[in-house]
């Protein structure tokens, strides 16, 4: 059977999970891919960290070359975070014509367009599932499956952060640094958690998701984002009282003035469907011109879902590899479409 070699940037709560998942589900992996998966190389900043995984000491690396110009290394997987070095990593690999897999929404919402130009002239691929709504599929959904839509409108909860605090707020009265630092020992929490509790996390997230829904190349600075660090337990209670909860939504919908798309917190119903949606999940909502309306769920934040995520894109790249048809991906065509400024909006 055939091998595909793996290197990965990172090691933490994304990238042990990877490592998890390769080796407790290396078996039905290798039965569906007709492949196998071998981690070759993994880059971290602290090879003598205690990691709670039992990790072969010679795949560790503090050398970045060591992973992206292995040889063996055929698909490079980016779980480091944040926007330098992972930007120039990421174009390395993609240079040298590797595959790229990455969790990485920093990045894709400010360089996404030159990453994917560099990964077509490679004819190469970048998969970014993960990027978004943690272990919803999300990116194939758009991608693939509602490809023939024109799609009307997205609203979504896509920061799990801020949905686990809002909960234990709203339903135990936590306080909302304890928890924040809850959120944080379960690892949903980005590197600097003010990304989550100021809506910037959902922005590059909602930026992404425009972008492909709406054929469009929408970046983070023009993402309208408002978080919820000034929400305070009086708000969640008298939102209750009048039947309501409080949401941090993202929205994007295209209407005749241009592209809408922006993120706040906002009183959601107990009747409606996203009311529901608790702890760490994420949900997102698509209305799309031939499907109708349609609804994803699941957990949007952690360890295995994220890596569920991240191992199912290394999949569908060593598939492309394994068929011969790398840099499939390559050749969607944008057209540039005007954001329309959050004060002309409509209200959701
Ligand atoms: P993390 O726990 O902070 O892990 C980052 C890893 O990268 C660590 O192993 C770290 O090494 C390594 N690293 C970072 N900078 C490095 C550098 N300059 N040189 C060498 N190694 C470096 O982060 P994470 O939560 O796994 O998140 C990773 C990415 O996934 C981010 O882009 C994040 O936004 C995204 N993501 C996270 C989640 C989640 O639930 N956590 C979900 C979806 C997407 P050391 O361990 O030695 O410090
Ligand atoms: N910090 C992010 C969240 C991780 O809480 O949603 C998943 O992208």
């Amino acid at each position: 059977m055939r091998s595909f070699g793996i290197g990965l940037l990172g090691l933490g709560t994304v990238g042990r999970g990877v490592y998890r998942v390769l080796q407790e589900n290396g078996e039905i992996i290798a039965s569906r891919l007709g492949a196998r998966l071998e981690v070759v190389k993994i880059l971290v900043r602290d090879p003598k960290k205690d990691r709670g995984l039992a990790v072969p000491p010679e795949l560790l690396t503090t050398d970045p070359q060591e992973v992206i110009s292995h040889p063996a290394v055929d698909i490079v997987v980016e779980v480091m975070g944040g926007v330098e070095p992972a930007r120039r990593y990421v174009l390395q690999a993609l240079e040298q014509g590797k595959m790229v897999v990455t969790a990485n929404k920093d990045l894709l919402a400010l360089h996404g367009r030159e990453l994917f130009d560099v990964a077509s002239a490679a004819r190469t691929d970048l998969f970014f599932e993960a990027s978004v709504a943690g272990g919803i599929p999300i990116i194939k959904i758009l991608k693939e499956s509602l490809a023939a839509n024109r799609i009307r409108e997205i609203i979504g909860i896509i920061n799990g952060t801020t949905n686990y605090i809002l909960t234990r707020m709203s339903e135990e009265g936590l306080d909302f640094a304890l928890a924040l630092s809850e959120a944080q020992k379960h690892g949903y929490a980005e590197a600097d958690p003010r990304a989550d509790i100021e809506g910037l996390d959902a922005a590059r997230k909602i930026a992404i998701l425009a972008s492909i829904a709406f054929n469009s190349r929408v970046t983070f600075p023009e993402v309208y984002a408002e978080g919820i660090s000034r929400i305070e337990p009086a708000d969640i209670k008298y939102a209750r009282e009048l039947g309501y909860t409080i949401k941090l939504l993202a929205l994007a919908r295209e209407t005749e003035k241009g592209l809408e798309v922006r993120v706040h917190p906002a009183l959601v119903s107990f009747k409606h469907p996203l009311a529901s949606v608790r702890d760490v999940f994420n949900a997102v909502f698509v209305r799309g011109d031939a499907v109708g309306e349609t609804m994803f769920y699941g957990r949007g934040a952690g360890e295995l879902p994220t890596a569920s995520a991240v191992v199912g894109d290394i999949m569908t790249a060593a598939r492309q590899l394994l068929h011969g048809v790398k840099g499939m991906w390559g050749c969607t065509c944008f057209e540039q479409k005007p954001l329309v400024p959050v004060e002309e909006t409509e209200s959701c």
